[in-house]
């Protein structure tokens, strides 16, 4: 006789709905020729009125979360809330009740990570997040389990969909970035307060679940560098463009030599023929390098309703898997570990850099600029001149007397000494409004 597994879910919003949707479809591949079925009891949303086009048996639909966390018929409760709280007293309560957790909340996984591990672990019960790091991508299974024979040297990526959706609306289509941000937000990829998008917020919390999982690392949020792609403009992109590059965000964690990890999240000029160049729209892609197995690249639909859905119920049907063989608890594999590898101060790091500056076009500038760059001992790789709409190399001394771009690339150069610079730049009567920098990598 096949094992019921009863689920309960809570949050029934975008994501929400999806796992719904698969989970009360008719035909589902997910237990055909298991030993187990699943069967949702129950959904608790503070809005269980909105018509989110699926048809919930009568009785499923609850506001009161205790008719999930407080039954003892459930064995599996989905947490679909997002942010810090309540959904980490409603995990605890969970796990304190016997049931396990499978959730996509990225944000509660990467700060209180080591608690919640240890506590499903302390209650014998199974904690799991597939979807909380690139939607529908089973990065999490593979990095944890399918490639845990290697030791890893990187691992990073595009790990967010609506930023990736906007930066390539803008690219592409010339769209203002409002509008493309709206558009994500309508698509259901954007969280629901994009703040945490577009700020690359939402992208560091899954670059610190996939280091801890990679390097056993568990990372203070607020000690990693993050920015976002709020200060981008269509500007930037086409100058990029020219110079070979394509603008993306991207998520980085690397292992030096030793030990200790270097994590970092900003927007990234990538060469324009490499494969994170190509990732267009909501796609998510993330490249793993293992000293067993090299260079891996996983791809797909990192944000939405039904991949990110797809990803829950995997997780699910995996713990349903383990309760019907009796050992509910997989937590084991999880690296809980308050004494990994020391995060690098980002400071240490030497990257090459993009600059470009809005100037007055008079005899001096140039040299100025040049001059603080090698006082911190920065060497300019290549550099060129936009007047009105042509871009040309620059000449020296030109004198004008409107305004100009001028483009820097830099060879590689230590983040401290050009943060330096950055303030001697502002120092400059010549040089308009702030410098912009972006950090480049030859992937
Ligand atoms: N807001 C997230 C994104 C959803 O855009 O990638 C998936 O985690």
């Amino acid at each position: 006789m096949k094992r019921t597994v009863n689920v309960g879910l809570i949050g029934f919003g975008t994501v929400g709905a999806g796992v719904a949707k698969i989970l009360l479809a008719d035909n589902r591949p997910f237990q055909t020729g298991r030993h187990f079925e699943i069967e949702l009891l129950k959904i608790a949303d503070l809005d269980i009125t909105t018509d989110r086009g699926i048809t919930v048996p009568d009785g499923v639909l609850t506001t009161n979360v205790d008719d999930i966390l407080a039954n003892d018929d459930i064995d599996v409760v989905i947490e679909l809330i997002g942010g810090y709280e309540p959904a980490k007293a409603f995990t605890l309560k969970a796990f304190a009740a016997g049931k396990s957790v499978v959730t996509a909340n990225k944000a509660l996984v990467a700060k209180h990570g080591d608690e919640l591990f240890s506590a499903a672990k302390k209650a014998g019960v199974s904690y799991m997040f597939e979807a909380s790091v690139g939607g529908g991508i089973p990065i999490i299974r593979s990095v944890m389990d399918g490639l845990n024979a290697n030791t890893f040297e990187k691992v990073y990526g595009i790990l967010n969909g609506t930023t990736n959706y906007i930066l390539t609306g803008m690219a592409r289509d010339g769209s203002d970035y409002a509008d493309v941000l709206a558009s994500a937000q309508k698509l259901g990829y954007a969280e629901a307060d994009p703040t945490s998008d577009v700020s690359g917020g939402d992208a560091l919390n899954k670059i610190v679940i996939l280091a801890r999982l990679a390097f056993g690392a568990a990372l203070d949020l607020d000690t990693i560098y993050c920015e976002g792609i709020q200060n981008i403009s269509i500007t930037d992109i086409e100058y990029a463009n020219e110079l070979g590059y394509t603008i993306k965000l991207l998520a980085i964690a690397k292992r030096h030599e030793d030990g200790r990890v270097e994590t970092r999240v900003h927007p990234t000029l990538v060469p324009s023929d490499s494969v994170m160049a190509s990732v267009e729209d909501e796609f998510n892609a993330v490249e793993v390098y293992g000293d067993a197995v090299g260079r891996e690249i996983f791809y797909g639909k990192g944000a939405g309703m039904l991949p990110t859905a797809s990803a829950v119920v995997s997780d699910i049907v995996d713990i349903a898997a383990g309760i019907t063989a009796g050992h509910p608890s997989n937590v084991e594999r999880i690296i809980v570990n308050g004494d990994g590898p020391e995060l690098i101060d980002f400071g240490e790091l030497t990257m090459r850099y993009y600059l470009r500056f809005e100037v007055t076009d008079q005899s001096g500038v140039l040299a100025d600029i040049a001059r603080i760059l090698a006082d911190f001992g920065i060497s300019i790789e290549s550099m060129i001149q936009i007047g009105s709409d042509e871009v040309e190399h620059v000449h020296l001394g030109s004198a004008g007397g409107g305004h100009v771009q001028i483009i820097i690339m830099t060879h590689e150069a230590k983040e401290a000494d050009m943060q330096k610079a950055l303030s001697r730049f502002a120092e400059l009567g010549s040089v308009n409004g702030a410098v912009q920098l972006m950090r480049v990598e030859e992937i």
